[in-house]
Parts: structure tokens; C-alpha cells; sequence
């Protein structure tokens, strides 16, 4: 049956400007989340995008921290390297130094994906902690409240990387993905998780990213090798940051700051 999401695009002039456009965004997602439900659980990417982004967060000397109330905010990931915490691959360390080192973020509120352990029991173990925080029963999945997602050039999101077994992986809420292309393995939610979000957007900057946007968006559907064709969410809604080298490849967006397209699969 096909399915079509809005996506909307929001496009800013550099990358700073994007990365202050994500700290805010990522702020008024946690805030909004914690007004209505007390607490906000949110998933976040690694690689090098966001990392600016997390920088501000922590700034106090930006608008972003206050309006957070760490306390109530439960951390997430997307995904992980199958690396130690403290190698300089892994996303948890790019995120405790950007990050984590600089809020009164409480240390159980973050749940760190275990890289140092062997893939398929780091999976399993994240898995028991997204049921035992999401109060999961049965087949239940978790709905962040806001998950940031990365693009790769090969059109990978999270560590779901083309042709990777991961892309199968429906029925559970975290698995470990090798990826071939890098020869090594990968800790990641699972796509089914992602998309039960109640918002999801990229965060995409770059022009050596415009035309893969392109094709996930406007090409054909192969997901198994574009694997950001999975990201459908639920909510009928998917968003995207980008600067405007990452955009210029969007039709119609010359010029444009903000836009939509319908996407039917
Ligand atoms: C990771 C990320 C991954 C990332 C993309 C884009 O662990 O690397 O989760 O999905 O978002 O590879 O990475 P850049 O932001 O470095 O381009």
C-alpha cells in the first residue's frame, strides 16, 4: 500500500547557521516534549554533523541550555561504532565533548550505547534498556519523542548501510549491522523504531551530500541501496536541515528557504 510522507525542508545559508537551526530545534523538541509529558527521550546521531550543534546546546552563553530542563531529558542513540567509549570513533565520545562533559545532565538519564562489548550483546543489552525505559511490553516499540538523524554520501542513515542485513531487521528494536563497505560493526535502532518517532528529521550539510538528497528523494525507491528511503515516519511527516550546498540539488528550491515535497511509496 503505498504511502505518502510530507517532507519539509528548512534550508540555511552555512553551516553554522544550520547548526544553531538545529540547536534550536532539538530545544524546542525537548521542551515541548517535557511541558506535555514531563520528561523528554530523544535519539541522536553521531558522525561529525551534529556535533556543532551540541556545542550550542551546552553554550551558556546561547539561548539553548535554559530552555532544557536536563534533568527531565533522557538521552539516547541511534546508533554506535562497535568502538570503546573513549576511541576517538565513537559517537558517545564525540557527544560527552561536545556535550554531556558541559550540562547537569543526570548520568542515568543517559544510556549509552556499549561499543566496547561484542555487537549482537551490546544489541541485545540496548534492547533491554529502550524495554525497561520505554516501559515496552510484548511487541510495543518506543516512541522518541525527537529522533536527529546523519546522511551519509552512500545514502546510509544510522548504521544502516546499503545492502546491510540491518535493512531486514523489522522485528527488533536494536541490532548490530557489519558494514562491509567499512569492515566493521555497527550498533543500531532498528528502521521500524526510528519511524514510530514523533518526529524525525535529518540533518544533512554539505554539497558533497546534494546528490544523494536528490536521489532519496526525488530518485527511484531502492531502499536497499539508498537505506534513507526507509525513513518513512508514522506521524505521516519527515523533516530536513540543510544548508545550502546539501540543497542544491532539491528542485525548485533555488532560492527557497523552507519547502515541501510529497513523497508517495
Ligand atoms: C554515524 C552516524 C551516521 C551519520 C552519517 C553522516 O555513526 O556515523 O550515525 O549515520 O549520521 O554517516 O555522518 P556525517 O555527519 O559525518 O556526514
Amino acid at each position: 500500500m503505498p504511502k505518502t510522507t510530507t517532507v519539509h525542508y528548512f534550508i540555511k545559508q552555512d553551516s553554522e547557521a544550520l547548526s544553531v537551526a538545529a540547536a534550536d530545534w532539538i530545544a524546542s523538541a525537548v521542551s515541548d516534549a517535557i511541558a506535555a509529558r514531563g520528561i523528554a527521550r530523544i535519539a541522536i546521531s553521531g558522525g561529525s554533523t551534529p556535533k556543532r550543534a551540541f556545542e550550542l546546546l551546552a553554550d551558556p552563553n546561547q539561548p539553548f541550555r535554559s530552555r532544557i530542563d536536563w534533568a527531565r531529558l533522557f538521552l539516547f542513540w541511534v546508533d554506535e561504532r562497535c568502538v570503546p567509549p573513549d576511541h576517538p570513533d565513537s559517537n558517545y565520545r564525540m557527544t560527552r565533548e561536545a556535550l554531556l562533559s558541559k550540562i547537569p545532565i543526570p548520568e542515568q538519564n543517559v544510556h549509552r550505547m556499549e561499543g566496547e562489548l561484542d555487537p549482537e550483546e551490546a544489541a541485545s543489552r540496548y534492547e533491554s534498556a529502550l524495554r525497561t525505559q520505554f516501559r515496552l511490553e510484548g511487541a510495543e516499540v518506543p516512541r522518541f519523542d525527537l529522533v536527529q538523524l546523519g546522511m551519509g554520501d552512500d545514502g546510509h542513515t544510522a548504521s544502516l548501510f546499503p545492502r546491510s542485513a540491518a535493512l531486514d531487521s523489522m522485528m527488533r528494536l536494536v541490532v548490530a549491522n557489519h558494514v562491509q563497505a567499512k569492515d566493521s560493526w555497527r550498533v543500531t535502532l532498528t528502521w521500524p523504531v526510528i519511524n514510530h518517532a514523533s518526529k524525525v528529521f535529518f540533518l544533512i550539510q554539505g554539497a558533497a551530500k546534494a546528490g544523494v538528497l536528490r536521489d532519496v528523494f526525488q530518485g527511484p525507491y531502492r531502499p536497499e541501496i539508498l537505506p534513507s528511503q526507509l525513513i518513512r515516519p508514522r506521524s505521516g511527516e519527515l523533516f530536513l536541515l540543510l544548508d545550502k550546498a546539501a540543497a542544491s540539488q532539491l528542485p525548485n528550491s533555488a532560492g527557497q528557504d523552507s519547502g515541501t515535497l510529497e513523497v508517495t511509496r
